[in-house]
Formats: C-alpha cells, structure tokens, sequence
C-alpha cells in the first residue's frame, strides 16, 4: 500500500457505507469512485463494494474493512426521567453506540479478496474498547499468517476528545498490539509528537469536508510532521472536482507540493476538465 519510492500512500477512503449507507457522494459508487480510482495507491472499501462494483482487474492495493456491526441510528444507553421535579437526560459514561463492533470477515474471505491490509475501527476511551481491541488483535493473528497487514482505525465520538494527548494514546496502543499501520486525524498542535511516539506508519484521515485549500493545508502539514500518507475520502469525493482534488491530493503527498502549489494543481485542473 505504500509507494516503495517514498514510502508513502494516497489511499481512497470509501467505506463509510459500512456504517453510514449511502453517504452524500458515495450514492453511487460506480459513478464517483471508478474516476478517481487510478491516482491512488490503495482502495478502502467494504467487501461488499469490492465485489459488486470494483473491477476484477484493479492493480490497486485493497485495505478492506474488517470490522463492523453497528450503525449510524444505533440505539443510544441513555436514562430519561425526573428529579425533583425537572426533566432529566444522561447518556451511560463512554458509551458510543457505534463502539459495539465486532470483526466483520474471516481470513480466507481476505485473501480470495486480494488484501494487502484490514482495517479494524479501534474505540480507546468507550464502553466497548476492549472490545474493539479484541478485535485488533484477533485480525493481527490472522492477517500475520499469510502476510497481510492490519491498520487500525482511531475512531472519534463524542466521549473522545480530538486532542493531540488522546490520538498519542490510541494511536500508540494499537502499534503496541500489533496493527502494522495506523490511521487516525491531525491535530492543530502536536501533531509531530503524535508521529514520533508511533512505531508504525500514520496515515491521515481527511475527516468532515473542507475547503480544498484547507484540505491541502491539512495534508502537507501532516506530511511535514511525520505521516506517511492520507486516507482520505470526503475531502476528494465530496469536493466539486473530485479528480482535480485526487491528483492535487497525490501531487502534496508524492511530489512534495506545498499547499499553495497544490490548490494552484487543483484549480489547473479543475478549469480544464470544466
Ligand atoms: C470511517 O470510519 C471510515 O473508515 C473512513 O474511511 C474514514 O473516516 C476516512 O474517511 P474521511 O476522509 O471521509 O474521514
């Protein structure tokens, strides 16, 4: 999944049907994703999105999703009641109803697919994050078998905070487990100590959809302070020209472009294709 010349990654993160369904820009895959598919290094997707819509023939590295179980409208621990006469709500402490997951394939169904890397959702900090890191280390056992890597997937949510302390914890704790890459956000501050107290590669999420300048931004930084690459999804499928954004995306990760230089790339782009 990693360019060998540089040792970095442009992955397409498409996914998040595995827990969103059909998000806004991800209707129809076929539509939206095939165009982008030849500037990345590595596909993130379902198997289920493999199979039905992904060509036999793709060359692209595969990092299928491996973990699952829980969704978008899952039912929420909450207590809703009365004290002393006024309404009140509290949700159960650390509880992420999205935080449940279970694996979601077993190894044989990885390898007829192709992967070169599972991808586990990992919640440090909720109700279920033994769970989940059960699940880590269950892949890892099976994935190292036949050569396959595990990447773990810092999952977000409300109970936990966005902070540079909290993606050192997670983002530490699943390489001392065993996962051979992890992904998690960038953060504002810090985020070199983010990556220098990893032992393993880190790739960015993209996260909510931004600005495509400050999405390149975001890139570069994260480039500049240690990680190895982007996973991103989003930020290129949902911008106005996902194929621009996709080569500008590729342009700051591979060829060093600076944020500036990539926007230029992508309005370049994006006029000619208009
Ligand atoms: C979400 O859980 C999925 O694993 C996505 O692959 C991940 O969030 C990256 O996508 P985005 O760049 O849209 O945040």
């Amino acid at each position: 999944m990693f360019d060998p010349k540089d040792g970095r990654t442009v992955m397409l993160a498409f996914d998040h049907g595995y827990f969103q369904g059909p998000t806004t820009g991800l209707e129809r895959v076929d539509q939206t994703i095939l165009p982008l598919a030849p500037y990345a290094d590595c596909l993130m997707l379902t198997r289920g999105i493999q199979r039905s819509v992904i060509p036999a023939s793709t060359t692209k590295a595969i990092a299928l999703r491996a973990s699952g179980g829980t969704s978008m409208i899952s039912p929420m621990e909450e207590w809703e009641g009365e004290i002393d006469g006024k309404k009140a709500k509290f949700g159960r402490p650390g509880f992420e109803p999205l935080s449940n997951e279970s694996t979601a394939l077993n190894i044989e169904e990885a390898i007829r697919l192709n992967a070169s890397v599972l991808a586990v959702q990992v919640f440090i900090g909720s109700a279920y994050e033994r769970q989940s890191l059960k699940n880590l280390t269950d892949l890892v056992d099976a994935a190292s078998r036949y050569g396959i890597g595990v990447m773990g997937v810092t999952a977000v949510g409300r109970a936990m905070a966005r902070t540079p302390q909290y993606f050192r914890l997670a983002t530490r704790i699943m390489a001392e487990l065993g996962a051979n890459v992890v992904k998690c956000y960038y953060t504002d501050t810090e985020f070199d100590t983010v990556t220098s107290c990893c032992p393993v590669p880190i790739v960015i999420a993209g996260g909510k959809k931004l600005p495509e300048f400050d999405a390149l931004k975001m890139c570069a930084n994260a480039i500049a302070q240690g990680a190895s690459g982007v996973d991103m999804g989003r930020n290129i499928f949902q911008s106005d020209a996902p194929v621009a954004m996709m080569q500008a995306v590729r342009g700051v990760v591979h060829e060093g472009l600076s944020a500036e230089q990539g926007f230029a790339l992508y309005n370049d782009l994006k006029t000619k294709m208009a």
